[in-house]
């Protein structure tokens, strides 16, 4: 079933009977599988408790304010090129050593499923790099459902030219063009299968005034892109903070004087960091 409307939507995001489908449990260890059998993300009720527990500590480490700086930092110094900035800014702020690539290639398997010899190597390195301690799961999850998100969210930002502010971009970006377009649960109860476009449920028109139109000025408004309910993002403040700074760093301020200095111009997103 694939559900389009909003109130649908969060109703199923709420109710702990919708469980993210399955992931093996059976997967040789330091693997692609080993991993997300590890996760909070694909795992359901007081084990999903107790790891989002933990994610929700380390985040509360990270100050966003700083985190925005330093990517608007970080994008300076490497002459507008954004791609990796997210994840390098994140990695440094919870002091690990995560190079880039590595993240890169777990994060194209870590939702879909999709194991493969490439992930499984970057996986076993990546661990190497964090040690054994207890948070090496914790800092590998923050990690790799922040690296596509983020880029994601600041490369669809850039499509839109409006002199807007950077907030109010960020956020109607959310809605209109959300990084993950949709999300999937399973019913506990009969086994069957539901996706949750939330592209669609993002343009209800029963939620949202004139929803296909693109419009910066909007007031925050309800978007499900963060997820809601029983397990909606716990790092959207850390999420919008990076991808704020990477836009200072691109994108003219609106309401800049006449005579202050140019800034720097939207680059086109590269394919690798
Ligand atoms: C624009 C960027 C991002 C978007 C749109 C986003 C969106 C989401 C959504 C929708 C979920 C819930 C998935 C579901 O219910 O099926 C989620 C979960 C999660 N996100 Fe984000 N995210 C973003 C960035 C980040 C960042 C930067 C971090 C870490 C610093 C992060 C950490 C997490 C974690 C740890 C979970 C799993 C929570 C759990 O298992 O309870 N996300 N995210």
């Amino acid at each position: 079933m694939v559900i389009t409307r909003h109130a649908e939507a969060r109703a199923v995001l709420a109710d702990t009977r919708y469980v993210p489908p399955p992931v093996r449990q059976d997967a040789p260890p330091y693997t692609l599988g080993w991993l997300r059998a590890r996760v909070s993300r694909f795992s359901s009720g007081e084990t999903h408790a107790e790891r989002r527990r933990a994610l929700e500590d380390r985040l509360a480490e990270l100050d966003p304010a700083a985190l925005r700086r330093r990517a608007r930092e970080a994008t300076l110094e490497r002459g507008g090129e954004w791609r990796g900035v997210p994840t390098r800014v994140l990695a440094a702020a919870l002091g690990v050593r995560a190079p880039v690539p590595l993240v890169e290639a777990v994060a194209a398997g870590y939702l879909s499923g999709e194991e493969s010899p490439a992930a499984d190597a970057a996986v076993a390195e990546l661990a190497g790099l964090l040690g054994d301690g207890p948070s090496v799961i914790t800092d590998l999850t923050l990690l790799l459902q922040a690296h596509a998100a983020t880029e994601g969210l600041i490369a669809n930002t850039l499509t839109h030219r409006e002199p807007a502010g950077v907030e109010g971009l960020l956020r109607e970006t959310l809605r209109h063009d959300p990084p993950l377009r949709a999300t999937r649960r399973v019913d506990r109860a009969t086994g069957e299968e539901i996706v949750i476009d939330l592209v669609a449920a993002n343009r209800d028109p029963a939620v949202f005034a004139e929803p296909e139109r693109f419009d910066a000025a909007r007031d925050e408004t309800p978007h499900l892109t963060f997820g809601h309910g029983v397990r909606p993002c716990p790092a959207s403040a850390h999420a919008l903070a990076l991808a704020a700074g990477v836009l200072d760093a691109l994108r003219p301020a609106p309401t800049a004087p006449a005579g202050s200095p140019a800034p720097m111009p939207a680059s086109a997103p590269k394919e690798n960091s």
